[in-house]
């Protein structure tokens, strides 16, 4: 069934796991997104992009993921991912999506938190939650000296006070992560997620996740992250598998042939990352 975000975060919460946060673009990712979630029994978050949003269309990546959660028995939230135009995360929520991120880190302190607030007051009525971003999680392709990368990331006393000011559900947080592939392998700033969890004691998410040592990732669920975005590790399954069979078969035109793989590939990924979160058996 569709389910709402907050409800799957605080099972998280209680039970000290994290629940993969998956990037949906097409059809066969959807699909392989909830297969691979029924093979390990977890709840999923699927999540849509402004980007997914107009390369899909706003009904048809709701009315898949839709499809795909009613038809079977794990729980399966639908969210927003990165929304920074307050028009288009409202269409989201009247779409049908069970969550969204509001995205203002690029904002002022204080702009951040009157939009953040603002979301929230449409949302909470009606049991869409809110993700909120502090801090810059920068793309890896961004050339950033290391100290520079440490004024981006979030200040455990701002996260405290973003979180009293704006009552938000779950807080995305600049630790060292980066959205696409990592050039050197990251290191992620351990005491810092500590301190931003024992100020706010809510659902941390981490994001830019693909590409993070494993051992990373543990140790960051350990310490309170609660959902996982995983995009850039279903682009390489799926593109890797596209690839290898228009190689190996050069002549092959049937679409399908070459889609086919590459959701298997995708279901094969995403099944890894849930039990690395911890989330496998706990639909
Ligand atoms: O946070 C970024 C995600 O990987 C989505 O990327 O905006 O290219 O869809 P996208
Ligand atoms: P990666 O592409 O690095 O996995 O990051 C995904 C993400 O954070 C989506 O919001
Ligand atoms: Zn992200
Ligand atoms: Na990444």
């Amino acid at each position: 069934p569709l389910v709402s975000v907050s409800e799957l975060l605080w099972k998280a919460e209680e039970g000290g796991y994290a629940v993969g946060a998956f990037n949906a673009n097409n059809m066969e990712i959807v699909q392989a997104i909830v297969k691979a979630a029924e093979m390990e029994n977890a709840p999923v978050i699927m999540q849509a992009s402004q980007g997914a949003l107009s390369y899909a269309g706003l009904r048809y990546i709701t009315e898949m993921v839709k499809i795909a959660a009613e038809s079977t028995h794990v729980p399966v939230a639908l969210h927003l991912d990165h929304g920074t135009d307050f028009a288009q995360v409202v269409r989201c929520i009247r779409s049908g999506f069970t969550s969204v991120m509001y995205d203002g880190s690029k904002l002022p302190l204080e702009e951040n938190i009157a939009m953040t607030k603002k979301v929230i007051e449409i949302a909470r009525p009606i049991g869409v939650s809110v993700e909120a971003e502090l801090g810059k999680i920068g793309g890896t392709e961004d050339h950033i000296y290391v100290s520079e990368k440490e004024a981006m990331y979030t200040d455990p006393d701002e996260a405290k006070y973003f979180v009293e000011q704006t009552g938000v559900e779950s807080l995305a947080i600049a630790i060292g992560t980066a959205h696409g592939q990592y050039k050197g392998e990251p290191k992620l700033d351990f005491a810092r997620l500590a301190k931003i969890k024992e100020l706010t004691r809510i659902p941390i998410v981490l994001h830019g996740s693909s590409g993070v040592p494993d051992e990373q990732i543990r140790k960051a669920i350990e310490l309170g992250v609660r959902k996982v975005n995983i995009d850039t590790n279903i682009r390489e399954a799926f593109v890797g598998a596209m690839r290898k069979v228009m190689a190996e078969k050069p002549d092959e035109i049937d679409p399908r042939k070459i889609l086919g793989p590459a959701r298997e590939a995708t279901v094969e990924i995403i099944r890894e990352k849930i039990r690395l979160f911890g989330s496998a058996g706990k639909a």
